[in-house]
């Protein structure tokens, strides 16, 4: 590994995607959205109709699945399953739920892990996830674990689901949220939690721009840019 590596943990609708954005565009670097690639194993499971808990089935996709991320032309992400749009689906809050389960399984774990190392690349990468500074990339240069109030997670999600996906209602997302926090925080394998060298930074009625502002002085106090 020899690019520097921010790696930026935390719970569902943290805002770390958003915050994430903004310094792979404010620097250039590689952007990992290590979520995605779990919500990947879980669609791509659901498209190879293999049963919910065939564990070795969901790892060897993890292994070979084609996965491409890229932007349309009006600027929107764009997330390609051996050549096909798979975007909406991937971002379905029901894939969420199945890619928290499939992630609790350590054989996914690591199938997934030399894809994810492989993103660290010059000049640089901001990775996204919830391991990514205490399993994925352990000598990170920068740790942050970004959180904000469960209510307020919810509400960032549905804000960002609701245009996206007519059936979604706050109710519901604050129960599925809590629900994930909970498995992703009590599962054996990598669960979630700061890593001892993170930052910690509590969002909770933060504007996304003084969370950013943020990481950057971090960052420059630790010499990663100007
Ligand atoms: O961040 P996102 O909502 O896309 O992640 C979907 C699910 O994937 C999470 O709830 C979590 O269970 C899992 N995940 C993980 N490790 C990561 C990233 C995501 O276990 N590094």
């Amino acid at each position: 590994m020899n690019a520097p590596v921010v790696a930026v943990d935390g719970p569902s609708g943290s805002g770390k995607g958003t915050v994430c954005r903004r310094l792979t565009q404010r620097q250039g670097w590689h952007l990992l959205d290590s979520g995605a690639l779990y919500r990947l194993v879980a669609v791509s499971g659901q498209l190879a109709g293999l049963a919910a808990d065939d564990i070795a089935g969901h790892a060897a996709l993890g292994r070979s699945m084609r996965a491409v991320f890229g932007v349309t032309p009006a600027g929107d992400e764009r997330i390609e399953l051996d050549g096909r749009d798979v975007t909406r689906l991937v971002r379905a809050e029901e894939t969420g739920q199945g890619a928290s389960r499939v992630a609790a399984w350590p054989e996914v774990r690591s199938a997934l892990l030399p894809r994810q190392r492989a993103f660290a690349e010059p000049p640089g990468l901001i990775a996204d996830g919830r391991d990514m500074g205490t399993v994925v990339f352990t000598s990170a240069a920068l740790k942050i674990f970004l959180t904000a109030s469960p209510e307020e997670r919810a509400l960032r999600r549905y804000n960002q689901l609701k245009d996206k996906d007519s059936g979604v209602s706050l109710a519901a997302l604050s129960r599925e949220i809590a629900e994930r926090d909970l498995r992703d925080s009590t599962r054996s394998v990598a669960p979630l939690r700061p890593a001892s060298d993170a930052f910690v930074i509590d969002s909770t009625g933060m504007p996304v721009e003084a969370v950013v502002e943020r990481v950057i002085e971090l960052g420059r106090a630790r010499a990663l840019w100007r």
